[in-house]
């Protein structure tokens, strides 16, 4: 009995140092939760790259069958006159005269293979061959896009139908769904591209049935408890001028009104069509728009509308505007007002794509997560706007011959850090050619370990852990 005010008098500092301690790791973590996913408060996500939006590089094959494959829309040619040896010339770069007087070739010497727009055939009589100023030597110097022009447009329609018929099909199926949701991913994001709101009879070259696949996923995701966002990641004139935007020849016409207004319309479709679908969690407005080509003003003003269009059919979507690539600070979109509910800010974050990263050993990569990205995605976070998706990053760097574990510690860093993120994380990308960008190959040859969920409370299990807490005490004081 003497020692019972004792034992009282520690159990009650006990508790103190207890709710003590849950403040400051409130205050210090900040507790963020996505509403309507499971278990999780937070994204952990997987794209589904190179599905419904064709790229190349992610899965090679579907271009094996084209006939002389190395003149796809978009392919860099250079033209040298028989006779006179000279190359073909855009002067000043073009919108002016086109000449046949350089010695040597470059930019303004390149022409991408919508050609025949650009050379006028117009000589009088048969020409001859070796002896003729129009006869060229074609040098193809760049031959790098692989997206849905090139494809359709080099089968043909009936051809390139049947192999998109059969990708669609086959790429993607509820049992990578059944796959994810083993391996505790709650969230898919998922490119399309801007033709989808005109299926099943999109513009040339482009080819219906994406929407079905977008269907097909949206209940593939409901049955697995798995929430979609849908990724608007080729807009019409391309906003990046890279296949993954569909670009035809590697420009960049997004910014031109007519297209902006349509790709408003395509928000709108998509928005209208998905709003009450339970298994969609947000629509990002565009991927990766090019700071280089996409001023910000531009970039803002559609962001606010497509803000706008996706409120009039859902209060509760998230809204993710994508950062400018290239030379930007994502902290531009933080201070532009673009929404003031369920906003978030995609970035992505690869260790890869600029000289910056080559030549870095393991250890050099590993620090800069920490030191950079973890920096920066904690200044975002804290910075009172928009919630924080790191919407790509992949367990691949620029170290050649690195192990089994260094890229296991590669991972686990990358997790650790992009756990920090508010919104959650995306890997790029679920299935791919290469390995190492492959999320199954990751999983199941164990490069990539996912480990536990971070830390996810959410607001309501804190309030009944912190309800129980307080009865608890007064049951013991009184
Ligand atoms: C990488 O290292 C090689 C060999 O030392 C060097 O030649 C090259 O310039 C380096 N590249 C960059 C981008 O630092």
């Amino acid at each position: 009995m003497l020692l019972r005010p004792a034992f009282l008098m520690e159990l009650v500092l006990t508790k103190w140092v207890c709710a003590f301690l849950l403040c400051c790791w409130l205050f210090v973590s900040g507790v963020y939760s996505v509403e309507g996913l499971r278990g999780d408060s937070k994204v952990r996500g997987v794209n589904l790259g190179g599905w419904l939006v064709v790229e190349g590089w992610i899965k090679p094959s579907l271009f094996d069958d084209i006939p002389n494959e190395d003149m796809l829309d978009g392919t860099q040619v250079q033209l040298k006159s028989v006779t006179l040896e000279k190359y073909v010339s855009a002067e000043n770069g073009g919108g002016m005269n086109v000449s046949v007087d350089r010695d040597i070739a470059s930019s303004w010497e390149t022409f991408r293979a919508t050609l025949q727009t650009q050379l006028t055939a117009d000589y009088p009589g048969k020409p001859g061959w070796e002896d003729n100023a129009a006869t060229f030597e074609i040098t193809i110097v760049a031959n790098t896009l692989h997206g849905d022009y090139q494809l359709t447009n080099g089968y043909g329609y009936s051809k390139a139908k049947d192999i998109l018929k059969r990708h669609r099909n086959s790429f993607i199926t509820v049992g990578d769904f059944s796959f994810l949701y083993r391996h505790g991913i709650n969230t898919v994001r998922i490119p399309v591209g801007w033709w989808i709101a005109y299926d099943p009879d999109p513009p040339a070259p482009f080819i219906g049935g994406t929407l079905e696949a977008l269907d097909n996923a949206f209940s593939w995701a409901q049955a697995y408890n798995i929430k979609c966002i849908i990724d608007l990641h080729a807009a019409p004139g391309s906003q990046n001028g890279m296949e993954h935007s569909a670009s035809r020849d590697g420009s960049t016409d997004w910014p031109n009104p007519d297209h902006i207004s349509q790709t408003l319309h395509v928000i709108d479709f998509l928005a209208s069509r998905y709003a009450r679908h339970p298994a969609l969690l947000g629509i990002e407005l565009l991927n990766e728009p090019s700071a280089a080509a996409v001023p910000l003003d531009t970039l803002v003003s559609y962001y606010k509308q497509g803000y706008q269009i996706v409120r009039k059919y859902s209060s509760a979507a998230y809204v993710i505007v994508c950062q400018r690539i290239g030379n930007a600070d994502p902290l531009e979109l933080y201070q532009a007002n673009i929404g003031s509910h369920h906003l978030v800010v995609d970035l992505h974050y690869y260790n890869l794509f600029d000289n910056f990263f080559v030549n870095m050993s393991a250890v050099d990569n590993m620090q800069f997560i920490y030191k950079s990205r973890e920096a920066q995605l904690q200044a975002l976070n804290s910075a009172n706007g928009p919630l924080v998706l790191i919407g790509e990053w992949v367990n691949e760097w620029n170290v050649t011959n690195g192990s089994q574990t260094d890229y296991q510690d590669f991972g686990r860093v990358q997790l650790e850090v992009y756990n920090l993120a508010s919104f959650g994380w995306a890997y790029w990308t679920l299935k791919n050619d290469r390995p190492h960008w492959d999320f199954e190959w990751n999983i199941k040859n164990n490069y990539l370990q996912l480990g536990n969920s971070p830390k996810n409370w959410n607001v309501n299990s804190l309030v009944l852990l912190g309800s129980a807490y307080v009865s608890f005490y007064l049951h013991n004081i009184l």
